[in-house]
């Protein structure tokens, strides 16, 4: 039996995706860092097809996901053509994610960027643009899981005055200042019951948005603006941009017509304490949030024994649990054998 694994890194984004067309089109341009401890495994196993269908058991911490089967089941019809594998094999794939589901990581980043990247070496696919084509399928399934392809840093979408960015797929930002090179993130969880509104909920509801024309070149714009900050190292004009991009996604919630709150009052005790040890106590941190209410506290590596204590001292006590993370370098393939 062939058996083949990858795994794939979540990310975070520093300037937001929300808002797209059909196959995961997005409105704007956006950029994320790559983690290194919040991941997905995934393994293919190849067995002997006896339909003409596709073919596929899928297992989730080892056990059957109906759920997930159904959602893969849909991405698999619409993507089998980029994937001759599943014409020729019946699969049983299992994923298991390094985080628990509850803390808001993006998990559907690293699922799909997984599944992508093992599907494609089932498919014996080798060539030179292998990562490219990872990410364009990748986004097939969830969009910011077209970033999840690469380490470090990740652009994805049109972007005027840049040579190569696309809408389909991802690509690294690779002129990153010494400053920057190492970062870290400590996911202050706040609250960990699922929430309430799904991304692609979130997304639709910019279509009629009154604010949506303004926040798509707020988006390019801070875009255009982290590039040039990654590249000279501005920590001040990184907290800026960051920060206001976070709070545009949340604005973009609490003033759509079906509005939504995804912030809890301990997620804005949890900002209001980063922004007191940044101006106070001068620390070089700031935040940003996914859709949810937990904050992720960014720092520089160098700095890391000061500022965890500071977090440990000032915040560990008001939120239920600190994850720490950090940039990571991309994905990995886990196996691949041939018994
Ligand atoms: C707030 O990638 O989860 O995390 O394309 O519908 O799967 P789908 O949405 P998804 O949206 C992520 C939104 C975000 C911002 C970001 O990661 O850029």
């Amino acid at each position: 039996m062939k058996k083949i694994g990858w795994r794939s890194p979540s990310n975070i984004a520093f300037v937001k995706y929300w808002g797209k067309g059909p196959g995961q089109i997005p409105c704007n341009a956006s950029i994320s860092m790559t983690l290194n401890a919040a991941y997905t495994d995934t393994v293919i196993e190849l067995h002997e097809k006896h339909r003409n269908d596709i073919e596929v058991s899928y297992f989730f911490e080892g056990k059957i996901n109906p759920d997930f089967e159904r959602k893969i089941l849909v991405y698999l019809e619409q993507t089998k053509d980029f994937y001759p594998v599943l014409r020729e094999h019946a699969l049983t794939i299992r994923s298991e994610n390094s985080f628990p589901h509850s803390t808001g990581i993006a998990s559907s980043a690293s699922a799909f960027g997984a599944l992508a990247l093992g599907l494609l070496s089932a498919s014996g696919y080798e060539e030179g643009d292998f990562n490219q084509r990872a990410s364009f399928l990748a986004r097939l399934g969830s969009g910011s899981a077209c970033r999840s392809i690469y380490g470090g840093y990740n652009l994805w979408g049109k972007l005027d005055g840049q040579s190569n960015p696309s809408d389909e797929y991802a690509v690294p930002l690779t002129e990153i200042h010494p400053d920057f090179q190492q970062m870290n993130d400590a996911i202050l969880i706040v609250d960990d019951t699922p929430k309430k509104v799904s991304s692609s909920a979130g997304h639709h509801l910019m279509k009629d948005h009154w604010y949506a024309k303004n926040r798509f070149a707020q988006a390019d714009f801070h875009a255009k603006e982290m590039i040039k900050i990654l590249k000279t190292g501005d920590f001040q004009q990184f907290s800026s941009v960051i920060e206001q991009e976070a709070l545009a996604l949340h604005a973009m919630m609490m003033t759509s017509a079906e509005a939504y709150m995804l912030l809890k009052p301990g997620t804005i005790r949890a900002i209001e304490e980063v922004r007191k040890l940044r101006n106070e106590y001068k620390l070089k941190i700031c935040f940003t949030l996914d859709a949810g209410p937990n904050v992720h506290v960014i720092y520089p590596k160098d700095d890391e024994k000061q500022i965890v204590s500071y977090l440990e001292d000032h915040l560990r006590s008001q939120v239920k649990e600190i994850i720490y993370d950090s940039m990571g370098n991309g994905p990995k393939q886990l196996m691949i054998e041939d018994n």
